[in-house]
């Protein structure tokens, strides 16, 4: 039987935090033997806010050795970086000429980072979210792993496939696949460590109020220790309760532990108590990538084989859709 495939991307702004982590690359590992898989790093999207260009190209490693250092294995999964497959912006061109410009003014992300911006809004932060249905449609993914703030993005996604296939296709000869969100149930919406009624988020001012994952096991305890938590007696998940909620999924992802026991375990504690075990649980969870993050990153020449090798892979694929949709949409062939 065909394996589904799914592709999925991070962008290289910085580090990387557990909610990145929990909310998507946790997630692509735990599947990757039984899917076909496509992860890049999204660097055309990096540039649709003000960037550094001189740690793009460094940000870009970083987040290709962290896949790897995660447990994304090559035999299984296809890594590159999303600028070097011309497809994605060729695609993202073609969409946009059958977009509607209102249903990206309504995209959430786009209002909020537009809000913070203030007045030097790009186009391409607008246009975000047509460049990452390029990145989805252009492999066929049947799925695509991500966390639950990409929902909005993927509904998008799936309208443009839908209006491009009703436009240029037929029922029996659709032009693209329409994808499916794989949005799981737990650590999908990690919040922040300052205020649990916030995302957790690499933009965020304040590094407290998330924890990287290339964070020493000092910052590690002093992130926790300042965190934002409540004074009601014993921990429980409660809805009422963001930050206690938050920490307590937070303690269970990492430890394996499932919710009741959680619940159970953590019942009678207090945070003087509480805090250090969840210190000690991140912890170790991420020393061992830590370990393997350093390893990698000595050796640049095995990164550039690997990201050619991905590159061209990805290449095939995406060159071939594209070909089928110019072809749909009536271009005179090369
Ligand atoms: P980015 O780089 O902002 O986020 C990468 C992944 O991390 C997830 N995520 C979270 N999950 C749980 N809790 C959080 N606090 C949290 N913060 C971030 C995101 O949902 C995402 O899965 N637009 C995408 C990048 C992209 C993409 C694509 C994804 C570009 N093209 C094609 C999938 C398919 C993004 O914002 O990434």
């Amino acid at each position: 039987m065909m394996k589904k495939r799914v592709l999925s991307g991070v962008q290289p702004t910085g580090n990387l935090h557990i909610g990145n982590y929990l909310g998507a690359i946790r997630n692509w590992v735990e599947i990757q033997k039984s899917y076909e898989n496509y992860f890049c790093v999204v660097d055309l999207h990096a540039i649709t806010v003000p960037y550094n260009r001189d740690t793009l190209a460094e940000n870009t490693y970083t987040i290709a050795g962290l896949y790897l250092a995660c447990g994304i294995d090559p035999q299984y999964s296809t890594i590159f970086v999303q600028s070097h497959v011309r497809a994605h912006t060729e695609l993202t061109w073609i969409l946009n000429c059958v977009t509607p410009i209102n249903w990206l003014e309504g995209m959430i992300q786009f209002k909020e980072k537009a809000i913070k911006q203030g007045e030097n809004v790009s186009v391409g932060l607008l246009d975000y979210p047509v460049l990452m249905a390029a990145d989805i449609l252009l492999y066929d993914a049947d799925e695509v792993p991500v966390g639950e703030d990409q929902k909005q993005h993927l509904e998008l996604t799936r309208d443009i496939a839908i209006r491009v296939n009703n436009l240029f296709g037929s029922k029996d000869n659709p032009i693209f696949k329409v994808p499916e969100p794989l949005i799981r149930k737990e650590g999908a919406r990690v919040m922040s460590l300052t205020d649990g009624t916030k995302k957790m988020s690499k933009s965020d001012p304040s590094d407290y109020s998330r924890i990287n994952l290339l964070d020493s096991p000092d910052d590690i305890r002093r992130k926790i220790k300042r965190c934002k938590t409540d004074s009601i007696m014993g921990l429980s998940f409660s809805e009422d309760r963001p930050e206690c909620n938050n920490l307590l999924s937070l303690y269970a992802l990492f430890t394996g532990k499932s919710k009741e026991e959680v619940a159970a375990e953590c019942a009678n504690m207090g945070w003087g108590q509480f805090k250090p075990l969840l210190a000690d649980a991140i912890i170790a969870s991420l020393e061992p990538i830590q370990n393997r993050y350093k390893e990698i990153m000595k050796d640049r020449g095995y990164l550039d084989k690997l990201l050619q090798e991905g590159r061209e892979k990805a290449e095939a694929v995406a060159n071939a859709t594209l070909k089928r949709v110019k072809s749909a949409f009536g271009f005179l062939p090369l």
